[in-house]
C-alpha cells in the first residue's frame, strides 16, 4: 500500500471575513443567509418614500426599525446596520449567531391599520475556511480520495474529474456528493473538490496520476 501526498493548487472562490450577501425578502416566507462576521443586505421593500409607515420586528416582539416615508424614527441596531428608504434596503454588518431569527415586516395604511405583512427567515452560517485533499493508493491500484474542510457551517461536498461531474463508471465507493471517494482503476486527471454552503464556495484541486504510476515514488 503507497500513500501518496501530492501537491496540490488552491482556489479559494470566497474571502473570509467580509462576504457580503443578498436577499430578496419581498416575498413572503424569504429564506436568506449572511455569512458569520460577514454583511447581509436585505431588500425588505421597494422604495420606502411612498409607504406611509413600516416596522420590522425580530421574532415578532422585537422592535428593529420604525420608519415613516424616508424617515427613519428608531433603529435598534444603528451601530451596524444602515436602511435606505430609497431603495427599501436593510444592510447589516458583522453578522453574530444570534441574528438567526424570524423577521416581520409590517407596512401601515395612513388609518394605521397593517396593510400588508411578510417574514423572512435569516439563517447565520460560518463559511468554509479551508479544504483539504488527501489520497492514498489502495492495494489493487485503486485510489481513495477525502476531502475535508474547516469552519464551515453545513458543508455539501462535490467532484468534477477534469471538469465533469464523476461518473459511476470512474467510481468504486462514494458518489459526487460524499466526501470520501474511491476511483478505480486507471483514473486519472485533474480532481476537484468544492465544498460550498449557502455563503461560501471554496474549492482545492490536484493533479492525480494512477496509482500504478506512482508504485516507485
Ligand atoms: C422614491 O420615491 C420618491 C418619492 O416618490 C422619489 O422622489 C425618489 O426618486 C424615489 N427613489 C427611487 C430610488 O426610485
Ligand atoms: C441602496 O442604496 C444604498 C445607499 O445609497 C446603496 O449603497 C445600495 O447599493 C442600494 N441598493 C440597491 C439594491 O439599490
Ligand atoms: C428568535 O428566534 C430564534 C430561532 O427560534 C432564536 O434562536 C433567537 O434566540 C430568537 N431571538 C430573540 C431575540 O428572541
Ligand atoms: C450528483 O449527481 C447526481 C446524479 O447524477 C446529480 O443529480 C447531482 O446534481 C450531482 N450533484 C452535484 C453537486 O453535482
Ligand atoms: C462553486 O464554485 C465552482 C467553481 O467556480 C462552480 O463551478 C460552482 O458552480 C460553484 N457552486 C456554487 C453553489 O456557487
Amino acid at each position: 500500500m503507497t500513500s501518496t501526498v501530492i501537491t496540490f493548487l488552491s482556489l479559494y472562490f470566497s474571502i473570509f471575513p467580509g462576504i457580503e450577501t443578498l436577499c430578496d425578502g419581498r416575498q413572503d416566507g424569504a429564506q436568506c443567509y449572511g455569512a458569520l462576521g460577514g454583511t447581509v443586505v436585505l431588500q425588505l421593500m421597494d422604495n420606502a418614500s411612498e409607504i406611509f409607515r413600516y416596522q420590522w420586528y425580530k421574532n415578532k416582539t422585537l422592535k428593529i426599525l420604525d420608519g415613516r416615508k424616508d424617515k427613519i424614527v428608531y433603529n435598534l441596531m444603528k451601530d451596524r446596520s444602515v436602511f435606505t428608504p430609497s431603495n427599501g434596503t436593510f444592510r447589516i454588518n458583522d453578522l453574530i449567531r444570534t441574528d438567526r431569527a424570524e423577521y416581520t415586516l409590517q407596512i401601515f395604511d395612513s388609518n394605521g391599520h397593517v396593510s400588508e405583512q411578510r417574514t423572512l427567515q435569516l439563517s447565520i452560517q460560518a463559511p468554509v475556511s479551508s479544504v483539504l485533499l488527501d489520497s492514498e493508493c489502495l492495494s489493487q491500484g485503486e485510489m481513495r480520495v477525502s476531502c475535508s474542510s474547516e469552519g464551515g457551517d453545513s458543508p455539501q461536498y462535490s467532484w468534477t474529474l477534469d471538469g465533469h461531474t464523476l461518473t459511476d463508471a470512474q467510481l468504486l465507493s462514494g458518489n459526487n456528493e460524499t466526501n470520501i471517494i474511491t476511483l478505480k482503476q486507471d483514473v486519472s486527471g485533474l480532481l476537484v473538490c468544492s465544498v460550498r454552503n449557502h455563503v461560501s464556495n471554496v474549492s482545492k484541486e490536484e493533479k492525480i496520476p494512477t496509482c500504478g504510476e506512482t508504485e516507485h515514488n
